[in-house]
C-alpha cells in the first residue's frame, strides 16, 4: 500500500504526529499540501486547529481529494477533552468530498505558542480567563501518550 502524509504545522506540534505516522508506515510523500501527494491511495491529512476547524491550506487540499482512503489527524490547543477533539474532527471530516472514504481520525492537544496565548489575553480576555487552565495544560502536548493514541488509531485503520 502506498501512503502520503500531508500536513500543516506552524509551531511543530502536528509535525510530531506526522513524523510518528511516517516512522510507523514509511510514506512515499511527507510534507506540505502538494499534488505529488495525490499519487497515493491512502492519504493522512494533518492539521492544526484554527476557528474550530483546519487552516485554509489544508482545507484546499482536502477539497482536491477524490476516491482516496483518508485518515485525518490534528492538534488543538484550547481544550483537552474527547468532546472537543470530536467536534473539531467532525468539522474537518465534513470537508472531505463524498467520493473518499474516511478510514480513521485522531486529535490531541498541542502546545499553544506564547505569542498566541498573549494575543488571546489581550484581544479576548474573557475567553482567555475561561480557558487559561487548558492553555497551561497544552504545554505538555503532544506527549508520549498522545502519540501512542495516534498510533493505535492508525493501526486500527490500516
Ligand atoms: C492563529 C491561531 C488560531 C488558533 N485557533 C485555535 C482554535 O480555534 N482552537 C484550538 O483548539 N486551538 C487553536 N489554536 C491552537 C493551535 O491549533 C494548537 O496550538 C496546535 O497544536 C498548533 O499546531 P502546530 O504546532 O502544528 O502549528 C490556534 C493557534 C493559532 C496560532
Amino acid at each position: 500500500m502506498n501512503y502520503s502524509i500531508v500536513y500543516s504545522s506552524v509551531t511543530g506540534n502536528t509535525a510530531k504526529l506526522a513524523e510518528a505516522i511516517n516512522n510507523h508506515l514509511g510514506a512515499s510523500y511527507v510534507g506540505k499540501p502538494s499534488n505529488e501527494a495525490l499519487n497515493a491511495d491512502v492519504i493522512f491529512v494533518g492539521f492544526w486547529a484554527t476557528k474550530n476547524s483546519c487552516s485554509a491550506d489544508i482545507q484546499a487540499f482536502i477539497e482536491k481529494l477524490t476516491n482516496k482512503k483518508v485518515f485525518i489527524f490534528g492538534t488543538v490547543g484550547y481544550d483537552n477533552t474527547d468532546a472537543y477533539f470530536e467536534e473539531i474532527l467532525n468539522n474537518v471530516k465534513a470537508l472531505v468530498p463524498a467520493s473518499n472514504t474516511i478510514i480513521g481520525a485522531y486529535a490531541c492537544q498541542g502546545k499553544v505558542s506564547e505569542k498566541k496565548q498573549e494575543q488571546l489575553r489581550e484581544a479576548v480576555p474573557e475567553k482567555y480567563e475561561a480557558i487559561k487552565n487548558n492553555l497551561a495544560e497544552s504545554v505538555h502536548h503532544p506527549n508520549e501518550k498522545d502519540i501512542d493514541g495516534l498510533l493505535s488509531a492508525v493501526k486500527a485503520a490500516i
